[in-house]
């Protein structure tokens, strides 16, 4: 059973300065609900009923969204305005804990530094600055990827075909084909150059990792970067044992970009605020 899910914040989000100055960039609101709200509602979609977040700094904001207001509650009680605060209300009785990441060493550094959240157990991995909306009908993605997780018992993450000169931007996989969006991944590369990359598979910041990931890390020396990458020791985990990607059914989209965020909003606007989901 996958109960805990591990949110990343600690990066300086530089591509949306100045807005991320004095805020973290998940607090950056997609309508009305800043993006780790559905990264935190995703996951308790899949069953999962505890948080915890890396932070570097802007710990607070985060920390009071999913907090109780009473100032707020007592403000604005009988004004109508109750309901808009329904969907957080909603998350409040799930657990949230936090931890530092006290260098900002790479996203594998940051999952290492959420051992003592997580302890020897599988776990989710939500990178909350990807938005991954299910397609109408299906399970939320890190929900499909749970109940792949109860039948393989194995490191899954979540992978996009994306067009093969923008292979730069992310991790790249090549694998076998096992069944319908699923492969056995047989290599992975972080940021190749769109000529060396393997495929055009890229990987997205969903993941559901088995706790043996956390020794991996631990020996895990810094590689793009200068910083402890998240693929190298995946990529230990595929070589040693299994690991799988999943072409999750659903849109992704990138909201550490400007384009990306703004696609994101357009899209959250017309099919879900216009129509009263959210
Ligand atoms: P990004 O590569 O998007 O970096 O990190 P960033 O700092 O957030 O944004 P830019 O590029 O400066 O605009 C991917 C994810 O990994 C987390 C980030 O918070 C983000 O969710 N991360 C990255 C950490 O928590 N710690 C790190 O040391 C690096």
């Amino acid at each position: 059973m996958i109960k805990k899910c591990l949110f990343p914040v600690a990066g300086y989000g530089t591509r949306f300065l100045p807005a991320t100055k004095a805020m973290p960039k998940e607090m950056l609101p997609i309508v009305n609900k800043p993006l780790v709200q559905y990264g935190v509602e995703e996951a308790a979609q899949a069953g999962i009923d505890s948080f915890g977040f890396v932070t570097g700094r802007g710990k607070r904001a985060i920390a009071d969204h999913f907090d109780i207001s009473y100032e707020l509650e007592h403000s604005i009680k009988g004004s109508g305005k109750e309901e808009l605060l329904t969907s957080i209300r909603k998350l409040m009785t799930k657990s949230f804990a936090f931890t530092r990441q006290n260098e900002m060493k790479g996203l594998g550094h940051a999952i290492l530094s959420g051992y003592n959240l997580i302890g020897d157990n599988p776990f989710a991995v939500v990178l909350a600055d990807d938005l991954c909306l299910a397609d109408e009908g299906q399970d939320s993605v890190l929900g499909q990827m749970v109940k792949l997780y109860n039948q393989f018992r194995a490191t899954i993450i979540a992978i996009q075909e994306v067009p093969q000169d923008e292979v730069h931007k992310y991790g790249v996989i090549a694998g076998e084909p096992m069944k319908e969006g699923l492969y056995r991944v047989t290599d992975m590369v972080e940021k190749p150059k769109n000529e060396d990359a393997p495929s055009n598979l890229a990987i997205i910041g969903r993941y559901i990792l088995t706790p043996d990931i956390f020794d991996i890390l631990r020996e895990t020396k810094p590689g793009k970067n200068g910083e402890i990458q998240l693929t190298d020791a995946l990529l230990k985990q595929a070589q040693d044992g299994c690991v799988l990607a999943y072409k999750f059914k659903g849109k992704r989209f990138d909201c550490g970009s400007i384009d990306g965020f703004v696609d994101a909003t357009n899209h959250v606007y017309e099919n879900y605020y216009k129509k009263g989901l959210i």
